[in-house]
This record gives C-alpha cells, sequence and structure tokens, in this order.
C-alpha cells in the first residue's frame, strides 16, 4: 500500500499503551515511513483537547479508525465520542470502527460469554444492533458488515433492508458478533433529514424544502389566489410607505429568507431610491434564488452594494454591516416557521450584532379566524401541495430513498394548542420508503403523518413580549385593515455597558 508523503498518523490512547506500543515498535524491525504523534489520553473522558494540542488540523480531511474501543464505552461516552468526531471532521472524512452485534446476548450462551469478560476485568458496555442508525444520530453515513457476510460477499446490489444474518449454531465471535464499519461525515442537511425522519412523528425541515425547485414552486405560491400572506404583506408596504420611510432610517437592508427578494423591491424603492439606503444584503438558504434575485436586481439599483449570503440564518451569520443604521428584516412571515426557542436564539443573534440606531422589521401573519388560516394553505392540489411534496423529492436526492409522492396526501390542520398550522403529507397505504444513503428502511402505518411545515401565528402583546426578551422594542405595528397581517418595526435596545 502506498502512503501518502503527508500522512500523519496520531495515535490516541491512555499513556500506558502507547508507551508498550512505543517499547515493542522499538524492539522490532518494523520502520514507519510516516509522521507519527502520540496523545496520550482516555477516550471516555477529554481526548480532544489533548489532540487539538498537538498539529492535527480539523481543516483536512481525517480517516478515524476505532478498533476495538466502542464495546467498552457506555452509550453516553460513544455518543459523545462519534459526535465530537463528526465535529472534527472535515468533508471526505471518513471512520472505520467495529463493535460487538447485541445479537451475541441472546445466540451465544450469554452468561459464558460476559462472564470471561469479567474474568478478564474488561466488560463490555455496549453491544449495537443496528449500527447505520447509531451512526446517523450523530452525523455519521455508515455501511456494517460481519465477517461472516464479508466472507459470503455481498448481493451485488443489496436491497436497502439488507442485514446480516446470525443463525449458524457454531458462530464466533469474529466471524458473526463483530460489526465491521465504515462511516462517511454526512453533510448537516442530510444529518437533518434522517434525524427527521427518526422523530414521532416523522418531519422534515422546511427550510430544507426551498431547494432550487422549491423555491420556484414557492413563488407560484405567492401568486396563488389563496394564499393572501404575500398580498396583504405587499398592500401594507404600499399603504404605510411614506409612515414606514419616515419611521425607519436605514443605510443597509438585510433581508433574512430573501427568497426572490420581490418584495424587498418595495423597501429598496422606499429606502434607497428615496432615501439614504446604500447596502443590501440578501440571506437565504437557497442558492439558486439567490443569484437570480441578485442578477435582476443589480440591473434594476444600478448604485446599491447587493450581497448575498446563502446560508442558514438559525446558525449565527456575521452579517459584515459597513453601513449605519441597518434594518434587519424577515417578510412573508418566515419568522413563522421557527419554534418559539428557535425564534428566539434567532432574534438574540441579530440584537447581538446591533447598535442603536439599527431596527427589526417583521411581517407577521396573524391569529385569526381557523378556517382562514387554513384555507391560506390550499385545498391538497396546488402548488402548495407540490411545494411540500418537493420535501419527499429533497429526502429522494439526499439520502437516496425512494418515496413516491402519490403515495401521501398533503393536508394542513390548526394546531389551537400552538397556536399554528401544520402542513401535512398523509401515508395513503402502509408503505416502506427505502434509504441507500445511509442504508435503512422507513415504515409508514396508514394515516401516517409527515410533518413538512409548521407555521406559528401572532398576537400583537406576544410579538412585544418575545420582542423585548431577546432586546427588542416594539415601536410600530402596521396592520392590514382586516386584521390578518401585521408588519412590525422594532428597535433594538442597547444597554448602556454595550
Ligand atoms: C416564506 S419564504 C419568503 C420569501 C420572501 N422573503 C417573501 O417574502 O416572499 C421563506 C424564504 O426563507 C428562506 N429560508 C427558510 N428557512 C431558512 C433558513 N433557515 N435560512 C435561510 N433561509 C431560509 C427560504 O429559502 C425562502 O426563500
Amino acid at each position: 500500500m502506498t502512503i501518502p508523503s503527508d500522512l500523519i498518523v496520531f495515535e490516541i490512547d491512555v499513556p500506558e499503551r502507547l508507551q508498550a506500543r512505543m517499547e515493542r515498535l522499538a524492539s522490532s524491525e518494523t520502520k514507519v515511513n510516516f509522521s507519527r504523534t502520540l496523545v496520550p489520553a482516555d477516550l471516555a473522558g477529554d481526548w480532544i483537547t489533548p489532540l487539538c494540542a498537538t498539529n492535527f488540523t480539523k481543516e483536512k480531511p481525517t480517516l478515524w479508525i476505532i478498533e476495538g474501543v466502542l464495546p467498552y464505552l457506555n452509550d453516553e461516552a460513544t455518543c459523545r465520542l462519534l459526535e465530537t468526531l463528526r465535529g472534527y471532521s472535515a468533508h471526505g472524512s471518513q471512520m472505520w470502527c467495529d463493535h460487538i452485534h447485541s445479537d451475541i446476548l441472546v445466540t451465544l450462551e450469554q452468561d459464558s460469554v460476559l462472564d470471561r469478560r469479567r474474568e478478564l476485568l474488561v466488560p463490555w458496555c455496549s453491544t449495537w444492533s443496528d449500527p447505520v442508525n447509531q451512526l446517523a444520530r450523530s452525523g455519521w453515513a455508515g455501511r456494517a458488515w460481519t465477517l461472516n457476510n464479508l466472507i459470503t460477499p455481498l448481493p451485488e446490489n443489496p436491497p436497502a433492508s439488507w442485514m446480516p444474518t446470525i443463525s449458524s449454531s457454531d458462530a464466533t465471535l469474529d466471524t458473526q458478533y463483530r460489526w465491521f464499519i465504515s462511516a462517511k461525515v454526512q453533510s448537516k442537511s442530510q444529518k437533518d433529514l434522517l434525524m427527521g425522519l427518526c422523530e414521532i412523528p416523522k418531519r422534515v425541515q422546511i427550510k430544507y424544502i426551498y431547494d432550487c425547485l422549491g423555491s420556484q414552486i414557492f413563488e407560484q405560491v405567492t401568486k396563488a389566489p389563496g394564499y393572501y400572506l404575500t398580498k396583504t404583506e405587499c398592500a401594507i408596504i404600499d399603504r404605510h410607505a411614506d409612515d414606514i420611510a419616515a419611521c425607519v432610517a436605514a443605510r443597509t437592508l438585510i433581508e433574512l429568507g430573501s427568497g426572490s427578494s420581490e418584495k424587498a423591491k418595495k423597501l429598496l424603492d422606499i429606502f434607497h431610491v428615496g432615501g439614504d439606503l446604500t447596502h443590501y444584503i440578501a440571506v437565504d438558504i437557497s442558492a439558486d434564488a439567490l443569484e437570480k434575485s441578485k442578477c435582476a436586481l443589480r440591473a434594476q439599483y444600478k448604485n446599491l452594494v447587493i450581497k448575498s449570503m446563502a446560508g442558514d440564518f438559525t446558525d449565527p451569520i456575521p452579517f459584515d454591516i459597513e453601513a449605519r443604521p441597518a434594518l434587519v428584516t424577515m417578510l412573508g412571515s418566515t419568522i413563522e416557521n421557527q419554534l418559539p426557542q428557535e425564534r428566539h436564539h434567532l432574534f438574540c443573534n441579530i440584537h447581538s450584532q446591533m447598535q442603536r440606531g439599527d431596527a427589526l422589521l417583521l411581517g407577521l401573519d396573524l391569529v385569526k379566524d381557523e378556517e382562514a388560516m387554513i384555507s391560506a394553505y390550499g385545498d391538497g392540489k396546488g402548488s402548495l401541495a407540490a411545494f411540500f411534496k418537493n420535501g419527499l423529492t429533497v429526502l429522494n436526492y439526499e439520502l437516496g430513498a425512494n418515496f413516491d409522492l402519490d403515495n401521501f396526501n398533503h393536508i394542513t390542520t390548526w394546531n389551537r394548542q400552538c397556536r399554528r398550522v401544520e402542513n401535512l403529507l398523509q401515508a395513503k397505504v402502509p408503505h416502506v420508503v427505502t434509504l441507500s444513503n445511509p442504508n435503512s428502511a422507513v415504515h409508514f402505518k396508514e394515516k401516517e403523518e409527515l410533518q413538512v411545515g409548521i407555521s406559528y401565528k401572532f398576537c400583537k402583546e406576544e410579538v412585544r413580549t418575545e420582542l423585548l426578551n431577546a432586546g427588542f422594542s416594539l415601536s410600530c405595528w402596521w396592520e392590514e385593515p382586516k386584521g390578518r397581517y401585521a408588519l412590525v418595526r422594532s428597535h433594538c435596545i442597547i444597554h448602556e455597558e454595550r
């Protein structure tokens, strides 16, 4: 095997083991021609600090080899270890590890195996029945084999449900009860999507539905007759344009969840064409939507500095504000898709980047008659159904799944207790969906629901309190005459110590 010239091997083990290995190597003929760094540490404790104190860098891909270790860690320590590895793994990193198959406890004479381990004073703390799932929980896409399966080659195109069978009476630990596992780092979206399918109820976070196709379908949604959110928000901006211009000074406009930036144009006309605005920063998870809108805006607003940032606004993104005052805006009731604690984090993050004079402008869909709220989301057939079903297409693409869109109905319900509209895809028939990345299966019962979107609806006093808790003071509330929707300006409270 050729060893890359820039390979660095880090050996992490308890000090006595490292010492023993050093002595053995020193007395053997074997010469290593790669750089070795010894890191004395216990994998059940903090080993990452000593590793990072060496020349290890998490910016380069790493191959982690964890052999003969996991059975001796309890579930919590294993989870912590895998998550730490995930956090220190650049794109392209891999992991090889082994573990004990849980079936050993039922198939072999349990007591003799475990007694022997106890005698040796090296008891197992855990076994794994489903390594693919265990790894997925910590952000790894894995495959697992027993030695038997390696000797008897895998079928050419193994079905996703393929699992090793444990049947032979002369099975040994190494041939049948030891998992050999190889795993790759999952992207954040793959991890989130996979975790969502493991939750009860199963769910897809709406932000992942806004891929290239999803963003295009959403543009059609905004034009659908029943979808009043876009139309009422535009009407509010038109009606109160002078008032907005008088109350809000802005030299930088930052739009979170900018989409096509169509509505931002109304604000750009108020603040740039009619005011002092010089910078517009569009932030969206959909790089395609950003690219399209940037071209259109550059052609229309020649003197405006336009920046676009493709990213998740729930991550702490630094806005890099060059001209103040800044106005951060979230239009289209985009904030309604966040859980209350997520809203709080997001508002706090925005606040942490603000200075005196900066402000926040939110478009909010209000609590109203239940039927009116639900009817905005269509009759389960139109562009909104297509938008939400795009969540299945995203799962097919990201996880190599085989969701059949026709197996689901789109339904919308009002969750009175949580005060949110829930968009769900309900399975028409019981069925199994297979995933190839990682290799696994997801079972749906008849009428089982996959949650594809939650949309909180708001009341003025709650909004005031929520904003205050994050350091904002509600200062203007522009409401549509029918009371369905509001545009809300709040300014940033700056404490003297900042
Ligand atoms: C309801 S649409 C609103 C679009 C536009 N602001 C409007 O008013 O028409 C939500 C937008 O937010 C984006 N988005 C959703 N979740 C996001 C997230 N976590 N980070 C960044 N963008 C996100 C979507 O891609 C989409 O463009």
